[in-house]
């Protein structure tokens, strides 16, 4: 029934925790619909940014729940010191950036040693430059199109020409990773990142935030994204 070729990550940091299990329910119920393929959760420390959003004990409950893998994006200092215990409570893949990892080789190499798949993020202001080295080892990009912290905030268009050259490196590199977009990902924002090159879109308020529902925004998102391809 999925033909769509871009992905969406809804991020869960959106959603209303009371009712976390339960909303993550109605996306997955449509996920093969709108080319929904993951969910998205945001880990912060107050540390690495400026807010504080959950850990390990909220993705071990909704990991015995959903049936979509987590993907866990760490806005954590020194995320080598949770690898494990994220995998352990149910993450199928670990998103670190290459802001707060010191030795980021080693921590994606440890990241895949736990059987996971691997990926590096970008914040607005890291140059596309910084992935050069580490580019042939990760499953995924990630580029972040907004500061790092809270959901709800204003798309960044000067991240566009950065997804463009990060689409070439792939190319170039000819390798399969994915490339993923993160903040003020909307119906309006959408045709203008999938052009750009990105083919994995997470969108918290977009989704669990939206007046008319969840189907509804994710249709709205996937119909976007599509017009663009
Ligand atoms: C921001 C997080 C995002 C956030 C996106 O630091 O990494 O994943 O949930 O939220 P929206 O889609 O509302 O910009
Ligand atoms: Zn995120």
């Amino acid at each position: 029934m999925s033909e769509h070729k871009i992905k969406i990550a809804p991020s869960v940091l959106a959603a209303d925790f009371a009712r976390l299990g339960e909303q993550t329910g109605e996306v997955e119920k449509v996920a093969a619909a709108y080319g929904v393929d993951r969910l998205h959760i945001d880990v912060m420390d107050g540390m690495f940014v400026p807010n504080i959003s959950f850990g390990i004990p909220v993705i071990k409950s909704l990991a015995k729940v959903a049936q979509l893998p987590l993907e866990t994006h760490l806005m954590i200092d020194a995320p080598e010191r949770y690898l494990e215990a994220f995998v352990a409570a149910g993450s199928r893949s670990l998103l670190v950036h290459v802001e707060g990892a010191h030795h980021l080789h080693r921590t994606v190499q440890q990241i895949k040693g736990l059987g996971v798949k691997a990926g590096v993020v970008l914040n607005p202001a890291t140059p596309a430059s910084a992935l050069e080295e580490i580019l042939g080892d990760v499953d995924l990009v990630l580029l972040m199109t907004v500061n790092p912290g809270f959901g709800g905030q204003e798309f960044i268009r000067s991240t566009l020409p950065k997804i463009e050259r990060v689409r070439m490196m792939i190319h170039e590199h000819n390798i399969g990773c994915e490339l993923e977009v993160d903040g003020g990902i909307d119906s309006a924002t959408a045709p203008l990142v999938v052009s750009a090159g990105a083919n994995v879109l997470v969108a918290g308020s977009a989704v669990f935030g939206a007046k008319d529902g969840i189907e509804a925004a994710l249709k709205h998102l996937a119909t976007a994204a599509d017009a663009a391809e």
